[in-house]
C-alpha cells in the first residue's frame, strides 16, 4: 500500500496503520489527488488495476460522526435509484488525536464509482448535456424523492457529476455529496419546478429549495 505524496496534506494526522489495513484488506490503492471540498479531499482510487473509483476522505473535526453516516447511507439509497455514484465501501479510521467521544478527529472514507467531470466543468467548457440524459436524471431523482422522501438539499453544479463516453458525450448524470440530504418529501409542484426550470441552459445554478423547510409535506 502506498499513500500518495503531495496533496494528501492531512497525511501526518492520519492513523496510517488503520488506513493501510483497510486499503490492503480491500485491495485498494489510492492513486492521486482529485479535488478538495469542505471537510476533506477526494482521491482517485484503484481496486487491483481498475482505477475507475474515487475515495472521499472526510475529516470530522467539525462534522459529527453522524453526518458521515448520514452521507453514506443517503448515498447508498440514492444509488439504488441511479441518482448517486455507487458506494463500493466505507469505513472510519481515527487520526492520532482521536477524542474519547469518538467524534472529533475521526476520518470517514467512502469509496465510490468515479465520474468523469462535474456539471460545472463540463458546461463551462461548452459541453451540452443531451436532453434525454437530463430527462433520465430528472425521472430517477423524482422517483427517489417520491418513493423514499430523500432530498439532496445541496444540488449545485459542483455536486452534479457527469459520465462521458469515449467520444466525450455526456451519458449519465448523478448527484454526489449527500452530506446534507434530508428525509423530506418535496411537493411535486416544487420538485417539478426545479427540475424543469434550469437557470443556465442545460445546467442548474443552485438548489432553490435549500432553505424552504416549510415545503416539507406528508
Ligand atoms: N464520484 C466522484 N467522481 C468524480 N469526481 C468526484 C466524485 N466525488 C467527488 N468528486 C469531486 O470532488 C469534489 C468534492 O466532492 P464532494 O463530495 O462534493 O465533497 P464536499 O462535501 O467537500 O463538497 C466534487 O465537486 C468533484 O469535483
Ligand atoms: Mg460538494
Amino acid at each position: 500500500m502506498t499513500l500518495p505524496s503531495g496533496p494528501l496534506a492531512h497525511n501526518l494526522r492520519l492513523d496510517t496503520a488503520c488506513l493501510t489495513a483497510q486499503l490492503n484488506q480491500q485491495n485498494i490503492r489510492i492513486d492521486r489527488f482529485l479535488a478538495s471540498g469542505g471537510y476533506g479531499s477526494v482521491y482517485i482510487a484503484c481496486i487491483k488495476d481498475n482505477c475507475e473509483y474515487v475515495v472521499k476522505v472526510t475529516f470530522m473535526t467539525k462534522d459529527p460522526l453522524s453526518d458521515y453516516e448520514k452521507e453514506w447511507k443517503a448515498q447508498v439509497l440514492a444509488a439504488s435509484y441511479n441518482v448517486a455514484p455507487r458506494v463500493i465501501a466505507h469505513w472510519i479510521c481515527s487520526t492520532n488525536n482521536y477524542n474519547k467521544d469518538g467524534k472529533e478527529g475521526a476520518v470517514g472514507y467512502i469509496l465510490m464509482d468515479k465520474y468523469d467531470t462535474t456539471m460545472k466543468e463540463f458546461t463551462e467548457r461548452g459541453g451540452i448535456i443531451p436532453a434525454a440524459v437530463i430527462d433520465e436524471f430528472k425521472k430517477a431523482y423524482w422517483n427517489l424523492n417520491q418513493k423514499e422522501g430523500l432530498y439532496h438539499v445541496d444540488s449545485h453544479v459542483n455536486n452534479i457529476f457527469v459520465k462521458l463516453n469515449a467520444s466525450g458525450t455526456a451519458v449519465k448524470l448523478v448527484l454526489g455529496d449527500w452530506a446534507n440530504a434530508k428525509h423530506i418529501k418535496i411537493s411535486p409542484q416544487r420538485l417539478k419546478l426545479w427540475l424543469t426550470a434550469p437557470k443556465y441552459g442545460s445546467t442548474w445554478n443552485s438548489d432553490p429549495y435549500e432553505v424552504w423547510d416549510e415545503d416539507i409535506y406528508g
